[in-house]
């Protein structure tokens, strides 16, 4: 039936399977490595292509519009779902995830409080829960059939619309601890942030949206490849103690974005223990390999932090975004946003909970379906045989490269995250990078790292092949003696 608001049910149906089958084919295509992993036009272009000011002025597309709308977009969309996609930390979506996205678009539950979502916050409550069993916290206690240990503090987190807001609500949390009249009367101008310099730009965009300003964040000593230090760190806190400056956090990369290594988080903790210093883990990217048995090793220690970011849409198949800021002890994410909302609140709830007093977003969609669809249907193990996967093959990549003469690695990889350069200077593998992306064939991304440019891999793809590689391999191998 059609109501005043321009659609019908049938209507929803009709075009609901027109657009499923779409994406089977768009994912079929890209699967297959059929077509171009991406295709850049300008915007111009592709707003013509796509027919925008006409449908967004006049609207009433009819069948064959609406087909050749979402037709067009998926034409030029990069696909992720390609074996050339090797570029950014951005799952291939398991379709459980994608169809979590159309239940929470059409039911749109979101999630400030409790009764705009109450199976959506059981779920969120479900997965925060199984996150901190993986870093060996205590479950937030939320759910009463999921108690902590008598006698232990309870975990706690919220799911955020991405990293960066994991990272941001981490340092609200932290600084909650460390000067927790900053909510009312600002944040203390002797505050500093330790944090290695490749920590993801998340965190000095933190430092500075909370007052601090992008100079309060103190490099943290590294090696060449940007890795903590761990024994030269007391001399770093000592030093700040004598200028009379306050650590607000101490910040570990698990994994760093550039080059997917891992800091030593069991050291950097056990310090920070030592000296009563908050703790902080950035394991956006590489918080995964918890659930694999012979990666988990990396982050051993992590049990020691009091915040760590892990992201669902990076490594667990799950869809843009899903991401989760979690605490050792729950009670200190309560003191990052000290807010008074009773005009949404009850205050203290007989059933269920509200998570708008424990994250930066008011409303906010029901994030936890997309992961726990993509647990119902390949559970732990199945996540876990897909990263050992990529992991796998990211180390099979990198002998393949570092075999072949006219090519440089910059390391062993300890994740799925490799960085290489042809023969060359800085200028070429930025060349070479454009030409593959505007030709469609590969999508690579970039870093600089140790004072020199690096052409730099994601393999998020467990269908990226040694035969890809050649191919990749191959096609550089040609630009280089155009470019030369
Ligand atoms: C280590 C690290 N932290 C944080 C982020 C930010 O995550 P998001 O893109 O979900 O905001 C990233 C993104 O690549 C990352 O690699």
């Amino acid at each position: 039936m059609q109501s005043s608001d321009g659609w019908s049910t049938d209507d929803f149906r009709r075009q609901g399977k027109l657009v499923l089958e779409l994406l089977t084919d768009f994912v079929d295509r890209g699967r297959r490595g059929e077509g171009d992993v991406v295709g850049i036009r300008s915007v111009e272009e592709l707003a013509r292509a796509m027919d925008l000011a006409r449908l967004i002025t006049e609207g009433g597309a009819d069948d064959d519009r609406f087909r050749a709308l979402v037709e067009t977009f998926l034409d030029s969309a990069t696909n992720l779902h390609h074996p050339a996609y090797i570029a950014h930390q951005v799952a291939v979506p398991h379709y459980a995830s994608a169809l979590a996205d159309l239940i929470s678009g059409t039911i749109a539950n979101g999630m400030a409080v409790y009764e705009m979502g109450p199976t959506a916050g059981a779920v969120e409550i479900a997965v925060i829960d199984w996150m901190l069993a993986k870093v060996g916290w205590q479950p937030t206690g939320r759910n009463r059939d999921n108690e902590p240990a008598v006698g232990s503090s309870p975990g706690g987190g919220v799911l955020t619309h991405g990293g960066s807001l994991a990272n941001l609500t981490a340092m609200l949390a932290a600084r909650a601890a460390v000067a927790p009249e900053a909510w009312e009367h600002g944040t203390p101008a002797d505050l500093v942030v330790v944090a290695p310099a490749n920590a993801h730009y998340s965190l000095s965009r933190a430092a500075a949206a909370m007052g601090l300003g992008t100079s309060a964040l103190v490099a943290a000593p590294t090696d060449r490849l940007g890795r903590v230090l761990p024994d030269e760190l007391p001399e770093l806190l000592d030093r700040l103690a004598d200028d009379d400056r306050r650590v607000m956090a101490v910040c570990a990369n698990a994994c760093a974005t550039a080059t997917g290594l891992y800091d030593p988080v069991r050291e950097v903790g056990e310090l920070c223990r030592e000296r009563g210093l908050w703790f902080h883990v950035d394991g956006a990217h590489g918080a995964s390999a918890l659930l694999h048995q012979d990666e988990a090793w990396r982050l051993a220690g992590v049990d020691l932090a009091d915040s760590l970011i892990w992201d669902a849409h990076k490594l667990l198949q799950t869809s843009v975004l899903c991401a989760a800021v979690l605490v050792r002890d729950g009670r200190t994410l309560a003191g990052a946003f000290q807010q008074d909302a009773v005009y949404v609140t009850e205050g203290e709830r007989e059933i269920g909970f509200d998570f708008i007093l424990q994250q930066f977003e008011c409303t906010k969609a029901p994030l936890g379906l997309k992961l726990t669809m993509v647990l119902a249907l390949v559970g732990e193990d199945g996540l876990a045989e897909n990263i050992g996967t990529l992991w796998e093959n990211t180390r099979g990549i990198y002998a393949r490269i570092a075999a072949r003469s006219g090519f440089e690695t910059l390391c062993e990889p300890e994740s799925n995250i490799l960085c290489f350069r042809c023969e060359g200077d800085d200028a070429l593998q930025t060349l070479i990078r454009k030409k593959l992306m505007h030709d469609g064939d590969f999508l690579l991304s970039q870093a600089d790292v140790a004072g020199r440019r690096w052409l730099r891999l994601a393999v998020m793809n467990p269908l990226t092949d040694e035969a890809t590689i050649d191919r990749l391999l191959d096609r550089i191998e040609a630009l280089a003696a155009e470019g030369n």
